[in-house]
């Protein structure tokens, strides 16, 4: 399978992703998990994307087709995988689609997460991560048993640059204008499914496998 996780920031892409790519036994492509891996490592990429990260702006359409032509097509490409947070532009989702028709390829499905944009910002403003194994917790939904510790990994949790009020307001801004024309894009070409992403995430996971078998 190769799929795509939409949706505004925040809805739970991240949380669905980590948990399908058990279920189905393929890769979790997480662009912003890249991106901040490479802000941390202080690599070139990592120097190019960090000014717009912390302002909740896009990263440039040809730094990000250049990041996942790499990932995507390398020699080390996985035979299937869950995107989460790309494509994010028309413009994406086009340079995307040239690569697959070079390559006799494409993608299975484009599921699109949904949730009230008051519980999304809620959720984003009480995430928590850990810094060492990435895992994702919630103050208010999903607390780690010890308060700054990671379950998994006893790694230091923190809170991301951008999940301040103000940038959250941003990134949702930049959501409506750049990233959701890609529901028609994908509509039109007969792939995306809509799942409720509104309940617990065990509810969110239902739905998203009752369309995968559909
Ligand atoms: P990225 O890391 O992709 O951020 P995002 O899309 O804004 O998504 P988030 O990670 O914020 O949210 P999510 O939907 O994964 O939610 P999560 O599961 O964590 O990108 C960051 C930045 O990198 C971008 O702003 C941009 O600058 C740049 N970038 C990345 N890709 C790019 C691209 N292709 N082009 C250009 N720039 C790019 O959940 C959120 C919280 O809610 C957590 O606390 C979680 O525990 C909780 N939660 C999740 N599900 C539930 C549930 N069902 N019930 C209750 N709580 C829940």
């Amino acid at each position: 399978m190769k799929l795509v996780l939409l949706g505004p920031p925040g809805v739970g892409k991240g949380t669905q992703a980590q948990q399908m790519s058990k279920t189905y036994s393929i890769p979790q492509i997480s662009t912003g998990d890249i991106l901040r891996e490479a802000i941390a490592k202080k690599t070139p990429l990592g120097d190019k994307a960090r000014a717009f990260i912390v302002k909740g702006e896009l990263v440039p359409d040809d730094i990000m087709l250049g990041l996942i032509q790499d990932t995507l097509f390398g020699d080390n490409a996985p035979k299937g995988y869950i995107l989460d947070g790309f494509p994010r532009t028309i413009a994406q989702a086009e340079g995307l689609q040239k690569l697959y028709e070079k390559h006799s390829d494409n993608l299975s499905a484009v599921l699109l997460l949904e949730a009230e944009e008051d519980q999304i910002v809620a959720r984003l403003s009480a995430r928590r991560t850990c810094r060492s194994c990435k895992a994702v917790y919630n103050l208010m939904t999903m607390p780690p048993k010890v308060d700054g510790v990671c379950d998994v990994c006893a790694g230091e949790l923190y809170q991301r640059d951008d999940d301040r009020i103000e940038t959250i307001q941003n990134r949702l801004t930049v959501y409506k204008k750049q990233t959701a024309p890609l529901i028609d894009f994908y509509k039109s070409r007969g792939i995306l499914k809509t799942v409720d992403a509104s309940g617990t995430p065990e509810e969110v996971q239902t739905n998203i496998n009752r369309q995968l078998e559909d």
